[in-house]
């Protein structure tokens, strides 16, 4: 499923700005692809073929792509329902990487917040690192809503130990107040509000207990979209950018 959110549709350059930039930021093709692109007349700058991929395009220039003009699309911001078996990391010898589904560069992308390769659920992919550092920043404390499957059968005294905060070896501050809740004796709904690696899992272990499957269902306010099935993505709406 590929739905591309134009955040700013446009077909004119904002700025003067290097023509390979502005087509690789703005089209699927990566640097090389528009080097290409340009040697071979595929581009034209006003009118005319682009001379060099490195040529200055102005202010209002317009430019085409095969005929058919290049928008700016702003840095682009998704929310995706992660599949089990994808991974949030731009390279992989072993995984498909999450960055494969979009159609923009995948080096303009990043995730705020990565999940596990086995974890599905609710991941945010944008190219805005200072709307992610507002999610993840661990001085904002941003909530994170998990839905977890249990080895064993949840007892109060783990309740009870999580909500409070456990030390996850070897780091030597205890987790922020989490908050529990029970939907089946092995199930149950996790509240946190930091980002420490594989922090779930490592809780859980923490009370002796183990995570046989991880979901991630609400980031702050913004919920998984329901009509998303695994491995799909749609383009945020701007309500939702503006909870962060
Ligand atoms: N905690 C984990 O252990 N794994 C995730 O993917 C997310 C949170």
């Amino acid at each position: 499923m590929t739905r591309v959110n134009r955040n700013v549709p446009s077909s004119r350059a904002s700025k003067a700005v290097r023509l390979d930039k502005y087509l690789a930021n703005n089209s699927t093709l990566s640097r090389k692809e528009v080097r290409i692109a340009v040697k071979t007349g595929r581009v034209l700058v006003d009118g005319e073929p682009a001379s060099s991929f490195s040529q200055h395009i102005e202010d209002a220039s317009e430019v085409l792509l095969d005929g058919a003009p290049v928008e700016i699309q702003g840095p682009g911001y998704f929310m995706m329902n992660k599949a089990a078996g994808w991974i949030c990391s731009h390279s992989s010898d072993l995984y498909p990487s999450v960055y494969a589904c979009f159609d923009r560069p995948a080096e303009s992308l990043h995730v705020a917040g990565r999940l596990d390769v086995d974890t599905t659920g609710l991941i945010l992919v944008t190219g805005d690192g200072q709307w992610s550092h507002r999610i993840t920043s661990p001085a904002r404390h941003c909530e994170k809503i998990y839905r977890v499957g249990l080895a064993e059968f949840i007892t109060p005294r783990m309740t009870e130990r999580l909500e409070k905060g456990v030390f996850l070896s070897p780091e030597k501050v205890r987790t922020r107040p989490a908050r529990v809740e029970v939907i089946r004796p092995d199930e149950i709904r996790l509240t946190i509000t930091e980002g420490r690696y594989h922090q779930v899992k490592r809780m859980l272990e923490a009370v002796e207990n183990k995570v046989e499957w991880l979901h991630r269902e609400q980031v702050g306010e913004l919920k998984l979209d329901p009509d998303l099935a695994p491995g799909e993505w749609r383009a945020l709406q701007n309500n939702e950018i503006a909870l962060f």
